[in-house]
């Protein structure tokens, strides 16, 4: 058997073990959400984070689904209660600083706040074996200065609780900094952003500024960036370094107002991102997510997650 298959041998077992982890209930001592837990979901009205709103609504939260478009937002809204749970709509757009506004004025006034941010939403150009960065910008808009805006937008809107606060950015493999295949080539660039003490927002905007700069002049194809998928894994790699970056500012908060910043990758799914292709179902793609939310150890944070498992960023 060679290694792919071993691999994919490997991932279907865990897959198995997770779909059997699923089956068992949270005990009450595991339970410290309630129905006034307020859950938001980005990009909620399809795909992965859709399926986030599903089980967390069937876990008894309050989940505010959000949707850049107020009818597929409106209709999924109405999908789920079909099955009851306390689902709520309302418009967002994470790349219109005034739509953010307007739900961060309406979130506080009806809600007075969150416990819990998934970053969900995000976009891919990329599918089969394509690398195009004709989209480039804006994957890099969405999937990094996005999931920013909502962090920082958010960041004073959650509750303080002896449970904690908690912020899921939904990644991906493509973006890991020192993984075998798919990384940044240059050694000096990687090193720094591993590195805790030179890791910066100032070094991780530079650096897609840097990578935008030569898609505009054509000169990012020999520049050492990550072979495939080039946009999309360099906004997610932005989003790990973020996220490792925050919990570390995070981590500077007193009991009662701390809050817990992770990612995950949920696999290859299949959803419209990836034209449907993939391994995992949405219900497989949103566990991991789902799974931190509940999390009760409060010392996990600024860490990287797959199929329940902490990876290396
Ligand atoms: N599928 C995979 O294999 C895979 C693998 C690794 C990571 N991920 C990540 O998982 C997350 C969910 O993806 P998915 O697979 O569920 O894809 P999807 O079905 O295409 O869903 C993406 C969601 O993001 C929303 N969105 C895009 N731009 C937005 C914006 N500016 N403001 C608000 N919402 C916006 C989309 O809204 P519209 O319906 O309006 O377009 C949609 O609801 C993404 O962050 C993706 O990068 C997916």
């Amino acid at each position: 058997m060679g290694n792919k298959e071993k691999a994919k041998e490997r991932r279907e077992k865990r897959l198995q073990e997770i779909r059997l982890l699923r089956t068992i209930p949270y005990s009450d001592h595991q339970r410290w959400w309630s129905n006034k837990t307020v859950a938001v979901v980005t990009g909620g009205n399809r795909g992965i984070g859709f399926e986030i709103c599903r089980q967390f609504a069937a876990h008894g939260l309050t989940v505010i689904l959000t949707s850049r478009d107020a009818s597929a937002g409106v209709e999924a809204v109405k999908v789920l209660k079909e099955d009851g749970g306390d689902l709520i709509f309302h418009q967002l757009d994470i790349v219109d600083s005034s739509s953010i506004n307007q739900f961060v004025k309406w979130l506080q006034e009806n809600y007075d706040g969150l416990d819990i941010l998934i970053n969900n939403a995000g976009v891919n150009f990329n599918l089969g074996s394509d690398n195009s960065v004709e989209n480039a910008s804006k994957v890099i808009e969405t999937n990094y200065y996005g999931t920013k805006s909502m962090t920082e937008a958010m960041i004073p809107l959650l509750k303080p609780s002896t449970a904690g606060g908690r912020i899921i950015n939904i990644s991906s493999r493509l973006g890991r900094l020192n993984g075998r295949r798919n990384r940044i080539s240059i050694v000096a660039l990687r090193e720094k952003l591993s590195d805790e003490e030179s890791l910066s927002e100032e070094l991780i905007d530079r650096t897609l500024s840097t990578f935008l700069q030569q898609v505009e002049d054509g000169s990012w194809t020999s520049a050492g960036w990550p072979q495939n998928y080039t946009d999309y894994s360099l906004s997610k790699l932005a989003v790990n370094a973020y996220t490792r970056l925050m919990a570390r500012k995070l981590s500077e908060r007193q009991e009662g107002q701390r809050i817990c910043i992770n990612c995950y990758c949920p696999g290859w799914v299949k959803t419209a991102l990836t034209g449907y292709a993939g391994n995992n179902t949405v219900e497989e793609g949103a566990d991991t997510g789902v799974w931190l939310a509940f999390l009760c150890d409060q010392s996990i944070t600024g860490k990287f997650f797959a199929e329940r498992r902490e990876i290396n960023f």
